[in-house]
């Protein structure tokens, strides 16, 4: 079992990633989930986690708020793609119990400490939380097995031609989390972009029950569903990526996170040609499609299940 700590903005792929999450108990062992502002303000993807917890009956894992903006820039919001509430026209059920005590930096920094080299960090949000985290104790990257971002790209970005939302919206902090030490598993837009959402993989989705009721309308208000395209669930790349590595080319490279270009901050410029340098990243190239929906819908047909 892997022990996995994710650190989040809900936002609807989050959402999408935290099913996975919750589906996969005989593989991962969910020992927190941290809540940072992104997609929406921090109150918001707490409250969105806290509504997922119980809705995806994810038991006492424990939620803990952190970080509500960027370091040192001004906030980056993506409502126009997940909905004032982050979670597009889905309406979950108010949860009963609130999050826990304490600072998501703290409980990232403790919860490493106490279990070194167990726990995978995988980060589907800005970096803030995990750049503190990395400031406040630098022995996080030797304590953490690996870390896992959705995040990032090589060849272009969303949020603007340069740069992918997550970059952008706290460039210092990834910058910080590239520098620490580790070797980043990237999963970027490369990758990404090509999970995506097909009518095929809608009709899917239809007969899971209770579960559809959050991952159909989900995917609806996230992007236009076709028989070619549809919207890519970005942030569960990250989780399959834990279930099932195989799934991607990696390539080693060394990313520099651009944080003083005029058009470009935000932008991970990704070095293949590593020569005698060492590589600060794995970077996904490619990814198994259909292996990808076959997990991930196989998953969730688990979780309905037991969501009834
Ligand atoms: C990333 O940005 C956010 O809007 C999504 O939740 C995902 O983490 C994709 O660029
Ligand atoms: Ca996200």
């Amino acid at each position: 079992m892997k022990k996995v700590l994710i650190d989040c903005d809900p936002g609807i792929d989050d959402a999408l990633a935290l099913a996975l999450a919750a589906g996969s108990t005989g593989s991962l062992d969910l020992v927190g989930v941290t809540t940072v502002g992104g997609n929406v303000d921090l109150p918001l993807t707490t409250a969105n986690a806290l509504a997922l917890r119980e809705f995806l009956q994810m038991g006492d894992v424990p939620v803990t708020p952190g970080s509500a903006g960027a370091l040192m820039r001004r906030t980056v919001r993506a409502t126009a793609v997940h909905g004032l509430t982050g979670l597009g026209d889905v309406v979950l059920p108010a949860p009963v119990r609130g999050p826990s005590e304490g600072h998501a930096v703290d409980f990232i920094v403790e919860t490493l400490r106490s279990a070194p080299g167990e726990i995978t960090l995988v980060a589907v949000g800005p970096l803030t939380n995990i750049a503190l985290a990395v400031r406040r104790e630098p022995r996080v990257v030797e304590w953490a097995r690996d870390l896992v971002i959705m995040g990032g790209s090589y060849t272009r970005g969303n949020h603007n031609p340069a740069a992918e939302f997550n970059m952008l919206a706290d460039p210092e902090a990834a910058a910080i989390v590239f520098e620490a030490g580790w070797t980043v598993k990237m999963l970027g837009l490369d990758v990404t972009l090509s999970a995506v959402v097909t009518s095929a993989v809608l009709e899917r989705m239809r007969p899971l029950g209770r579960l559809a009721d959050l991952l159909v309308p989900a995917a609806q208000f996230y992007g236009v569903v076709s028989a070619e395209g549809g919207p890519a669930i970005h942030d569960a790349c990250a989780v399959a990526y834990l279930l099932d590595p195989g799934l991607f080319t990696c390539v080693p490279a060394v990313v520099n996170v651009e944080t003083a270009g005029q058009y470009t901050r935000g932008m991970t410029v990704t070095d293949f040609r590593i020569g005698d340098r060492e590589a600060n990243a794995l970077v996904a190239t490619s990814l198994d499609v259909k292996g990808f929906w076959d997990l991930v819908v196989g998953t969730y047909e688990r979780l309905a299940v037991r969501l009834g």
